[in-house]
């Protein structure tokens, strides 16, 4: 690659680069918001172990007790342009209790799809809402078109929430036990 195109390429990257911030949650509690990174690996395995059976479902709709090691070297080491990926930790214990992260499409590489997750003991105080805001505001800010997700159709807090963000739902051709939710970016 040219130099000035690489340094084309460098500037966009930075414009999208995800600044660590304070997120203040009711009951006085807070998080750090912030990219990943390889040294996350403890703490990310630590984090899906500890979801609980029905989170685990719902996030990845097999009976998944912990991160297989190839899925953990891809959830810990991403690029964050075709993999983005946000998590919240609890700075007080080291620990992460929330995990938000999008997938660009192979064959279509102007969608991506979502998927996120946040520890049962610090869900319902909108840390989803806020890392799902934030997520498609970044895919929007690196062009994208559309963030889609399949949400199993029992999990009516997700795709209440994802309606309330401004989601459109279909059916799903696997059947009515998921439903696509896709999020028109418009780029
Ligand atoms: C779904 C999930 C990400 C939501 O995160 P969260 O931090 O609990 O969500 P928030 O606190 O931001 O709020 C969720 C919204 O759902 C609503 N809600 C909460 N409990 C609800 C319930 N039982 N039924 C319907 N709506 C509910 C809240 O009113 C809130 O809406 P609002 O922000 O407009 O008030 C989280 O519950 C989770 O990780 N679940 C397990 C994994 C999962 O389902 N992942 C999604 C698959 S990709």
């Amino acid at each position: 690659m040219e130099a000035a195109s690489l340094l084309l390429v460098q500037l966009k990257q930075l414009k999208q680069a995800i600044e660590p911030e304070r997120l203040a949650l009711p009951g006085g509690r807070a998080v750090l918001l912030r990219p990943i990174t390889p040294l996350d690996a403890e703490a990310e395995q630590a984090f899906v172990s500890g979801l609980s059976l029905d989170s685990r479902h719902k996030r990845f709709h097999v009976g998944l007790r912990q991160l297989p090691p190839d899925l953990l070297r891809r959830f810990i080491d991403v690029d964050q342009h075709d993999h983005v990926a946000l998590i919240a930790e609890d700075t007080g214990a080291a620990r992460l209790v929330a995990d938000a992260r999008y997938v660009r499409s192979d064959d279509r590489p102007e969608e991506a799809e979502f998927a996120i997750a946040v520890a049962d003991d610090w869900q319902s105080l909108g840390l989803g809402r806020s890392l799902m805001a934030r997520l498609s505001s970044h895919a929007r800010r690196a062009g994208l078109s559309a963030l889609y997700g399949d949400v199993l159709t029992e999990n009516r807090r997700m795709l209440v929430l994802m309606r309330g963000l401004g989601a459109r739902t279909r059916p799903h051709a696997l059947g009515p036990q998921i439903v696509r939710v896709t999020f028109d970016l418009g780029n």
